[in-house]
């Protein structure tokens, strides 16, 4: 398992049921959960398979590096990755495959930029082209702010030079949820939708962050909103994939829109979302070894994912996150294996950025700190879980949202 984060923690507690688990580099949270976590380069790992977390190694060739000695490996190479590694390319692919998505223009330049903004009707919907941790999205209502976006972002004070190409976009409005299919270049197999909190603040104000937190499964989705989205963005989506020679091995994300006229497009990731897969995991029970087995080997052909029970996660960050997250302050409520101090079956902790003081206690140290995933029949019972999980966690300045899936469970009622 290659990543450091809660979603890296979620996945190697799911694998550990059917195998043994190695991470790298892994966390505190992750070690002393009981998971081997080491420093070594996974080229110098071996393995019966790679599971790759997050999109950065994925977009700078880790899967094509192990592939080419001779690994089984869930993650596309350098080739698939650009999906997600660069805004402009997964757009152009949008429009190649006939996925539906939001119109869109990329800019350089900020004249042009200002002048097809005064084209559009607010949101205005402005994109960083290449990687930012899920902060480089900008959706306003205020002209002025649109403007000042765009000069932040093209004049490289955002995010240096992954910033100077912008993508800004139409605004899009509906419900969103996240998708993900296991993908072995042929075949695919859908996880259940799931659905993110990406705004800092409750009622959906505030920054956009990686995500505050996220329930599975979405349950006000249709049958048919589903046959949808595989008919309309995925099979398009493959048929692309193979026309341009690219055997994608792993996990696609599809971020979507359910808007009146349909399911729309809105990104693809490469990997499995943080924190989605804090929740997507525990529904799959022991079979998610094999799955990601078959994907890496191309036998996905005929293979189903069945999920059963619900799970919420409550993402707890530092005070000042997304902005300028706070570190080394001390987290009370958990115990020495970095779970709940009192156990508690239905509550798993899975830790993004903590570390080990001298005394041994964990601090902070990332904007996410933890993720509380609460486990259930249903939503609104894993939802009191995680946030009867999530109240006995404290630190000072922690920042959580109080309304995670809380229409979801209203709604099940
Ligand atoms: P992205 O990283 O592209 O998924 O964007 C982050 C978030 O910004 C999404 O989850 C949406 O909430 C919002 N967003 C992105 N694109 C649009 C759009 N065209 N219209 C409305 N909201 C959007
Ligand atoms: N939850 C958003 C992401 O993983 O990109």
């Amino acid at each position: 398992m290659v990543g450091s984060g809660a979603r890296e923690h979620a996945l190697a507690w799911a694998l550990s049921k059917s195998v043994e688990v190695i991470v790298t580099p892994g966390n505190a949270g992750i070690a002393a959960h009981g998971f081997t976590c080491v420093a070594t380069s996974p080229s110098e790992l071996d393995a019966d398979l790679f599971v790759v977390g997050p999109e950065q190694p994925l977009v700078d060739g880790l899967a094509d590096q192990l592939r080419a000695q001779g690994k089984l490996v869930v993650g596309p190479g350098v080739d698939g990755a650009q999906l997600e590694g660069s805004k402009a390319y997964m757009k152009d692919f949008f429009t190649a495959a006939g996925v539906p998505t939001a119109a869109y223009e990329t800019f350089r330049d900020e004249e042009s930029a200002y002048e097809f903004l005064d084209t559009l009707l607010p949101p205005y919907v402005i994109k960083t082209d290449g990687l930012a941790a899920g902060k480089g999205v900008t959706v306003t209502n205020i002209i002025d702010e649109a403007r000042a976006d765009v000069h932040d972002k093209l004049s490289g004070e955002s995010f240096g030079a992954a910033g100077t190409t912008v993508v800004i976009e139409e605004g899009l409005v509906g419900e969103e949820c996240s998708f993900h299919v296991l993908c072995d270049g042929t075949d695919v197999v859908p996880l259940t939708a799931a659905q993110d909190f990406k705004r800092v603040g409750d009622d959906d104000l505030g920054a956009n962050t990686g995500g505050m937190g996220a329930y599975a499964p979405m349950s006000s989705m249709s049958d048919a909103q589903r046959d949808d989205i595989l008919r309309l963005a995925i099979h398009p989506t493959l048929a692309e994939l193979k026309r341009r020679g690219i055997d994608f091995r792993g996990v696609l994300y599809a971020g979507i829109m359910l808007t009146p006229s349909g399911p729309k497009l809105l990104e693809y990731n490469v990997r499995f979302g943080d924190p989605e897969t804090e929740v997507l995991v525990p529904l799959y029970g022991d079979d998610l070894y094999d799955l990601l087995l078959r994907v890496a080997e191309g036998r996905l052909a005929g293979a189903r994912a069945s999920s059963s029970g619900a799970a919420v996660t409550v993402v707890l960050a530092a005070q000042g996150y997304p902005q300028q997250p706070r570190s080394g302050d001390v987290i009370h409520g958990l115990g020495p294996d970095g779970q709940l101090a009192t156990p508690n079956e239905n509550v798993i902790i899975f830790h993004a950025g903590t570390k080990r003081n001298d005394e041994g206690q964990f601090v902070t140290s990332g904007g996410r700190v933890l993720a509380v995933t609460g486990l259930g029949a249903d939503v609104a019972e894993a939802r009191r879980r995680a946030y009867d999980g999530a109240a006995l966690v404290t630190f000072e300045g922690s920042v959580r949202r109080s309304d995670i899936a809380k229409s979801a469970s209203e709604g099940e009622q």
